[in-house]
């Protein structure tokens, strides 16, 4: 019930290892993935879509930890990007350019040219990519456009450099996720995608282009979507501009259907994602049977329930309702919490046997437990990782376990109030390795400490 964690004899285990031990040797906050919840979540995606012999892109931003990449590259996953940066990390952790897709809606033109030619990399000339041949990179398998300006950024460039873009043409299905407002992208009032008007008049400009083909449709219409239903009717949508196009003489080659599969964060919260599947592939197996290629972004459903955050207690203060426990982790750690008022199951790492629980939910049936809130040390209100929450005694120096928090934690995390990123850690079997460390002070400052003059013309 706690996918790749599970209290032995009231001790959290990831894997085969105690969490506790973790937090002593590596410190906190830090970060533990455990690879065989990936691993697990990651097959499970792959089967339920396998009637559409679906092609995974990993969303990368969920979590971009370079041996995440790694492990989920192992296991065949393709890369959804949507910066310079991820794109470079995608490619570091071994995937072919052909399998990365680079979106997001603001790509500046240096992303467009590294994206299209590795001699423009940011990391061209570095020790980073020894070994690795970036003077001859060419274009990513795919760009997701959001906008008629950047397609004629997209074509400028690659004229310019005289090679191809393959590009998919994000719609905006305008359907309503009906997920957090922050992360709903379908919508027509949301900066996201193309109206269906405008996706025709670019098939029919960008017909014969030269440097730039168009192969087919995207949408995201949000994350952590709680129904099937706003997928279904996208792809109905979808499904209908796909004929419409077909019938104009373009060829559709490849459906992206976006991200945003849901997980639990209290079990039985959202349909599994086989329910997802089970609704969409009888919309889409005809046309996969004619050729249509079928990808999807998943990022939080992979990653969400397969890490923990560990923060240690510095203080425990009493209020006049309730305590707080002020902890070393915080929004800074893990923003989603301040972000989108969302919800973690927290938990100490040792317990009495008796107060092991067996679920992620709010509400544990336990004698004994005390109101609390977890805060972190930020000097804001909104810092807090759970709220009003019932939970075992705690002291100064504890280790608590914040779950669900491998999908837009670390990814989110800050330097706010000046503290440094967590460390992250990733266990497979009884096998533990830090794979980021803990950002220190001087890494911090080192951008501030010899500020540079700029020549800058003035006109008086
Ligand atoms: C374009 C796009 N694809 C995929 C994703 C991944 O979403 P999720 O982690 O909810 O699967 C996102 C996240 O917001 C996104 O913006």
């Amino acid at each position: 019930m706690l996918d790749g964690f599970s209290f032995r004899e009231g001790s959290l285990h990831v894997g085969e290892v105690a969490a506790a031990a973790v937090a002593n040797a590596v410190g906190t906050p830090t970060y533990v993935y455990s690879a065989d919840a990936i691993r697990a979540a990651y097959r499970r995606l792959d089967k339920a879509f396998a009637p559409l012999k679906v092609r995974t892109h990993y969303a990368v931003k969920a979590c971009a930890n370079l041996e995440v990449c790694r492990l989920l590259r192992s296991l065949g996953a393709g890369m959804d990007v949507v910066s310079g940066g991820e794109l470079e990390r995608a490619w570091l952790a071994g995937t072919p350019l052909e399998e990365i897709a680079f979106a997001g809606v603001g790509k500046t033109d240096e992303e467009i040219r590294g994206a299209l030619d590795g001699r423009f990399s940011p990391l061209a000339g570095t020790p980073l990519v020894e070994g690795r041949d970036l003077t001859h990179r060419g274009a990513v398998g795919m760009f997701n456009v959001e906008s008629s300006s950047e397609l004629e950024r997209i074509a400028d460039i690659a004229t310019e450099l005289g090679v191809r873009a393959r590009v998919c043409i994000r719609v905006n299905p305008d359907v309503d996720a009906k997920t957090h407002e922050y992360i709903t992208t379908g919508k027509e009032q949301n900066k996201f995608g193309i109206d269906l008007p405008r996706v025709r008049l670019l098939f029919d400009a960008y017909r014969d282009h030269d440097s730039v083909e168009i192969i087919g449709l995207h949408f995201h219409i949000g994350s952590l979507v709680p129904r099937v239903e706003p997928y279904v009717r996208s792809v109905e949508v979808l499904n209908r501009l796909i004929d419409e196009l077909q019938g104009a003489g373009h060829g559709i080659r490849l459906l992206d259907l976006g991200g945003g599969w849901p997980a639990a964060y209290q079990e039985g919260e959202c349909p599994p994602i086989e329910a997802f599947a089970d609704a969409l592939i009888p919309l889409l197996e005809e046309r996969v049977r004619e050729g249509l290629q079928v990808v999807t972004e998943p990022g939080r459903v992979l990653l969400a329930n397969a890490g923990v955050l560990l923060t240690r207690v510095q203080h425990v203060k009493l209020g006049r309702s309730k305590r707080f426990v002020i902890c070393d982790g915080g929004m800074h750690s893990l923003i989603r919490p301040a972000l989108y008022q969302a919800y973690h199951f927290v938990w100490p790492v040792d317990v009495p046997q008796g107060l092991a629980p067996g679920t992620r939910a709010e509400t544990q049936d336990f004698e004994g437990l005390e109101p609390s809130d977890v805060v972190g040390p930020i000097c804001e209100s909104s810092d807090f990782l759970a709220r009003d929450r019932q939970l075992p005694p705690v002291g100064r120096g504890e280790v608590l376990a914040v779950f669900s928090a491998g999908a837009y934690g670390m990814s989110m995390a800050s330097n706010y109030n000046d503290h440094g990123r967590p460390a992250e850690v990733l266990v497979d079997g009884d096998r533990v390795r830090v794979v980021n460390e803990r950002q220190t002070l001087e890494t911090m400052l080192e951008t501030e400490r010899r500020p540079r003059e700029v020549a800058i013309q003035t006109l008086c």
